[in-house]
């Protein structure tokens, strides 16, 4: 009988302790102690490799188990003269196979994975009704203007950015991002109490199932006196370049 070469033997050794730790951990487990527990898969990677470690040490620490070790594999690979067309073709195949497969994973694991979808800019819900008949008290005086220009500095410039244009120092950090102001889809499509309504009660105040857990934009009510969140929304158009749009 022939004997069967030790590169066979070796990668059934291997693929038996794989299956094993792929797939044999978690009836072992659960027969053991009655809760199933599978081997996490960098666990299974981490063996699988010192399996193959060990393999190969176990073949190659004497040198005539070595070479027997190599030997299909030489012969596989070198150039008999002539090689027959079987195994010219068989040989290119694995030439070429194993390269490109590797290849392909690489690809795969490198290539991007699409980002999840994204809110789309400027979201605009229902007034609450309680708001609808609100209007700005105040006059759109430069000293007003000016003094909502200090207070969105010190409150709102860090998320929706010095030029308002939702780049703050935190607009990475959220999705959605912060409304960038001089964009024609955000403060100009909308009215003044509609922004009343938005500072006032952040991102808490949608409506349910919307955007409200993900919302960054903070509760205003009890920081911001009524006056101050008119006066930063006057600052906000002014300085945005925008006008309320009317209703
Ligand atoms: C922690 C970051 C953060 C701070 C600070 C912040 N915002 Fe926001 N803001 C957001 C985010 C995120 C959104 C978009 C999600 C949303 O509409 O709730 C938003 C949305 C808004 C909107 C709604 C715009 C639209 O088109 O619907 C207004 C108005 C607004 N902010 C004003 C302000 C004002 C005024 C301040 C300061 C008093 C402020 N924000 C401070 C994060 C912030």
């Amino acid at each position: 009988m022939k004997r069967v070469p030790s590169v066979l033997w070796a990668l059934l050794v291997f693929a038996a302790l794989y299956l094993f730790f792929d797939r044999g951990m978690a009836p072992l487990t659960k027969a053991l102690t009655g809760t199933p527990a599978p081997l996490p898969s960098s666990l299974v990677f981490m063996y699988a490799g010192m399996a193959a470690v060990a393999i190969l040490l176990y073949f190659s620490v004497r040198e005539d188990r070595w070479n027997n070790f190599l030997q299909p594999v030489l012969d596989f690979l070198r150039v008999a003269a002539p090689p027959s067309p079987a195994k010219r073709l068989s040989r290119m195949a694995v030439l070429i196979l194993i390269p490109a497969a590797l290849g392909w994973r690489t690809y795969l694991s490198a290539s991007a994975t699409p980002d999840p979808p994204s809110d789309p800019p400027g979201i605009h819900f229902n007034l609450p009704n309680q708001y609808v008949s609100v209007g700005n008290p105040l006059p759109w005086t430069e000293q007003n203007i000016r003094e909502g220009g200090i207070l969105y500095t010190a409150n709102c410039a860090m998320c929706h950015g010095d030029a308002q244009d939702g780049e703050g120092l935190f607009a990475r950090a959220g999705q959605p991002k912060p409304a960038n102001f001089r964009d024609g889809g955000t403060i100009a499509q909308l009215d003044e109490n509609y922004l009343y309504w938005r500072i006032k009660e952040g991102g808490p105040g949608l409506p349910q199932g919307s955007i409200e857990y993900r919302s960054a934009m903070p509760v205003w009510d009890g920081v911001l006196t009524d006056d101050q969140i008119w006066k930063i929304i006057m600052f906000e158009y002014t300085n945005a370049g925008q006008k309320p749009a009317k209703r």
